[in-house]
């Protein structure tokens, strides 16, 4: 079984679920506390055992190739002042980790990860949305990670959704259940409540084996008039094996601004530095 090198960041989307925050500035570089968002995302890849970054970008997000570049300045002028670079740490890569490609026209998830074929090549592959903020140990990715060194083949992870909500989401058919492993039967891209088989979702990481490319530059669009990754992962049922593993951790959707402060709030909280402030402002608010 070929090792999961390789992770794709699909991070051209505009982020009007936030705008204005995000007129000028991608919403991957948004912070919770005092992180953009990506970061926690490229952190996550990084435990899994990640070796190269590739990010789908779009135009207005060169900030995001920045953020992981040398900024000779800065690390200049902190160092002529005294001042460790250790903030630093979780930004630097050798040359050639951090790799990106343009997804020219905003036709959807599955299009944003076959713009990466190329990079990607013959190997399974990871797939991380950086609007899904995964607070866990260990993190997200390597649980799956360690899930695709027993069973192989693609995996998604799977969070139980409130009912009303699945057309939020792609939705799975569940089959087998064994601990946190579910066998996946089906796979459906935002589907009504009426409709849905069942209220498991799937939420923004994923492992696929490279036979996807090829169905993803076939597939027409589907589901709000695009490029699905969710159609792809369908086709891909019955031919190899394919699991969703439930997350032992927690989710934070950071796509809109809810989430984006529960975010804030619950990574806050986390830190032995904020925390007292936080619960004296939220005891003083009457939210304590
Ligand atoms: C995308 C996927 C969907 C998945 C969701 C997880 O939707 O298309 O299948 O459940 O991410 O966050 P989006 O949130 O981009 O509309």
């Amino acid at each position: 079984m070929k090792p999961v090198r390789k992770a794709v960041f699909p991070v051209a989307g505009l982020g009007t679920r936030i705008l204005p925050a995000t007129k000028a500035m991608p919403k991957e570089m948004l912070p919770v506390v005092d992180k953009p968002l990506i970061q926690y995302a490229v952190e996550e890849a990084r435990e899994a055992g990640i070796e190269q970054m590739i990010f789908v970008t779009g135009r207005g997000k060169g900030a995001l190739e920045d953020h992981f570049d040398i900024s000779y300045e800065l690390e200049a002028t902190m160092t002529a002042r005294g001042k460790s670079l250790d903030p630093l740490a979780g930004t630097r890569f050798p040359a050639g980790a951090v790799v990106s490609v343009r997804q020219q026209a905003p036709l959807g998830l599955g299009h944003a990860v076959w713009c990466a074929r190329e990079i990607v090549g013959d190997e399974p592959f990871a797939v991380l949305l950086p609007d899904d903020l995964m607070v866990g140990k260990p993190g997200c990715l390597a649980q799956m990670v360690e899930a695709y060194g027993r069973v192989g083949g693609n995996i998604v992870c799977a969070q139980e959704v409130p009912a009303e909500r699945t057309a939020s989401y792609g939705i799975i058919t569940p089959g087998a259940r064994d601990g946190r492993l579910t066998e996946v039967m089906g796979l459906v891209e935002k589907p009504k409540p009426e409709e849905a088989p069942s209220n498991l979702g799937v939420v923004g990481r994923y492992i696929l084996q490279p036979e996807i490319m090829p169905i993803l530059g076939q597939i027409g669009k589907g589901a709000g008039g695009e490029i699905q990754l969710t159609d792809g992962m369908a086709a891909l049922i019955g031919e190899q094996p394919f699991h969703g593993v439930t997350f032992d951790g927690e989710r934070h959707d950071c796509g809109d601004a809810r989430g984006f402060v529960l975010a804030n709030l619950a990574l806050g909280l986390a830190r032995d530095d904020l925390a007292p402030a936080i619960r004296a402002f939220l005891a003083e608010t009457g939210g304590g």
